[in-house]
């Protein structure tokens, strides 16, 4: 028993390594002659009338798997169909066991009731972080001992037809700023994505992964706090690949975000890091935060020195309907000046040259755009901001271009740099014209942008395919779910071309 276990692990190993590459899976079993490279996990397998039957079971992990190369962060779509004949209904699941750096760990994907003599399908779409290898099994919740058959055990990746050869949007920008875009850590460990990415965007920027719910280690926070209450403990494994990417391919990164009253832990304001404790005094608070911008300046000036080229330092503090601060737990535990003292501390660690910037929406709507204004003249006063970023998430006819442009002036005026920071646009409808309505509105932005490309440095689109976007079912990006350019990719070529 234990011999045949060995030899069709070692089959399987084999079948591995010949199947197909990248994000072409698209594997359906075949047991009409044999096990077709699957093999037993503490159960014996055998096929039998193209389904493959699993016995000798004693543990509910013990189950018939195969080894696949999947693509990490790469979606799949997963299915297979599964019967049992000796219950009246017992639950069975696919899972995946993958390795990283010789540690197997385990994920669920799919769970689903199975009644007694009935083939029941179970399905899933599935994106897979990154690990070294993978083996895709069947097994049961509880019922260690039951037999089962599997039968179309069905994988398939998605498909991704980008083209290495589209016009680059970096290379026919570049006389005017930057291209750029927001990616998210799935996407940054795709091999197939992000090399398509690099071939359009020059400089980057994490969708979550530098934010403070990411950044601050809270654990580690709370046990440094009970012998400093001002100390706080960080982490980067989110925001690595990608960073660890564009430092490689030497890339430009821009960093978000400092400062947020959004996606920031309760706890950090809270004593001892603890929510059922009150919030620490405007002292220990700003300390925290001395010590939490100072150790990301640390890690990422000597882990990536040169990378990170400028930081948004504060997002979205404007409240949209009085145009004044909005409350927060930074205004509560802080007070009125936090975001002067957040920038006066960054300045403080930040390696010479980086860029600070102020992030903001609704820019130019009333009463926002006066806020915006008195704070960034409030922060120009203080000498300590580089320019503002102008965050872009519109609709197909709003803001106006008149608007649009109105507000641009202002911020131009006052001497800042520009970074259109969250560029997305939202279709109203789901056909062609639609799409063609979008070129229009992407295009007659970007010709507002290149009129103010004195103080524009980047232009970064919150993403890249429609189906990642934060807004996905409104198609708001350049490229479709399959990496193939919209015409609004073809409009912003075109108006440089
Ligand atoms: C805001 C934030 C971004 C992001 C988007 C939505 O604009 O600044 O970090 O969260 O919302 O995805």
């Amino acid at each position: 028993m234990r011999k045949t276990i060995c030899l069709l692990l070692a089959l399987c190993f084999i079948s591995a390594f010949t199947w197909a590459e990248g994000n072409e899976l698209d594997y359906t079993s075949d047991f009409t002659d044999g096990t077709d490279g699957w093999f037993g996990r503490g159960a014996q397998i055998e096929a039998i009338d193209g389904a493959l039957l699993v016995s000798g079971r004693t543990s509910s992990w013990n189950s018939p798997g195969r080894y696949f190369e999947l693509v990490p962060g790469s979606k799949y779509e997963i299915s297979v169909d599964v019967m049992q004949d000796s219950l009246d209904s017992a639950e069975l699941m696919i899972s995946v066991a993958h390795t990283k750096d010789r540690r197997e760990t385990y994920e669920n994907l799919v769970r689903g009731k199975v009644v007694k003599g009935e083939w029941i399908s179970l399905n899933c779409t599935y994106t897979f972080g990154d690990f070294d290898q993978y083996i895709l099994y069947v097994e049961t919740v509880g019922n260690g001992e039951l037999s089962f058959a599997i039968r179309n055990f069905h994988v398939k990746g998605e498909a991704l037809s980008y083209d290495m050869t589209l016009p680059r949007l970096a290379e026919k920008y570049s006389p005017y700023f930057d291209f750029g875009c927001a990616v998210t850590q799935l996407e940054a460990l795709n091999t197939v994505r992000r090399d398509f990415y690099v071939s359009q965007f020059n400089i980057f920027t994490c969708g979550n992964e530098l934010k403070p719910d990411y950044v601050i280690d809270l654990p580690a926070s709370a046990e440094k706090a009970k012998a400093d209450d001002t100390a706080v403990a960080v982490k980067f494994d989110s925001a690595k690949p990608m960073l660890d990417y564009c430092f490689t391919h030497g890339l430009k990164v821009h960093g978000h975000v400092l400062v947020w009253h959004s996606q920031t832990p309760e706890a950090f304001f809270h004593e001892g890091y603890d929510t059922a404790k009150p919030f620490v005094s405007r002292e220990v608070m700003l300390a925290r935060l001395d010590n939490y911008i100072r150790l990301i300046m640390e890690y990422t000036s000597e882990t990536y020195p040169g990378l990170i080229v400028s930081w948004d330092v504060a997002n979205e503090v404007i409240d949209d309907s009085t145009g004044k601060l909005r409350v927060s737990n930074w205004t509560r535990v802080v007070g009125d000046d936090f975001v002067e003292r957040a920038f006066e501390i960054t300045r403080k660690y930040a390696p010479e040259g980086t860029l600070l910037f102020y992030n903001d929406y609704s820019t130019p709507y009333e009463p926002k755009l006066s806020g915006i204004l008195a704070l960034l003249d409030r922060l120009i006063a203080e000498g300590k901001i580089d320019g503002y970023g102008f965050q872009c998430h519109y609709e197909m006819t709003t803001p106006s271009i008149t608007a649009v442009h109105n507000a641009l002036q202002k911020v131009a005026d006052r001497g800042l740099l520009i970074r259109i920071s969250e560029l997305d646009i939202k279709v109203s409808a789901l056909n062609d014209s639609a799409f063609t309505m979008q070129a229009g509105r992407y295009e007659a932005l970007m010709k507002e942008f290149l009129s103010f490309s004195d103080s524009i440095i980047a232009v970064h689109t919150w993403g890249v395919s429609d189906d990642l976007s934060w807004l996905s079912n409104k198609y708001p990006l350049l490229f479709d779910k399959s990496l193939s350019p919209k015409p609004a990719f073809y409009s912003l070529i075109d108006l440089v071309s």
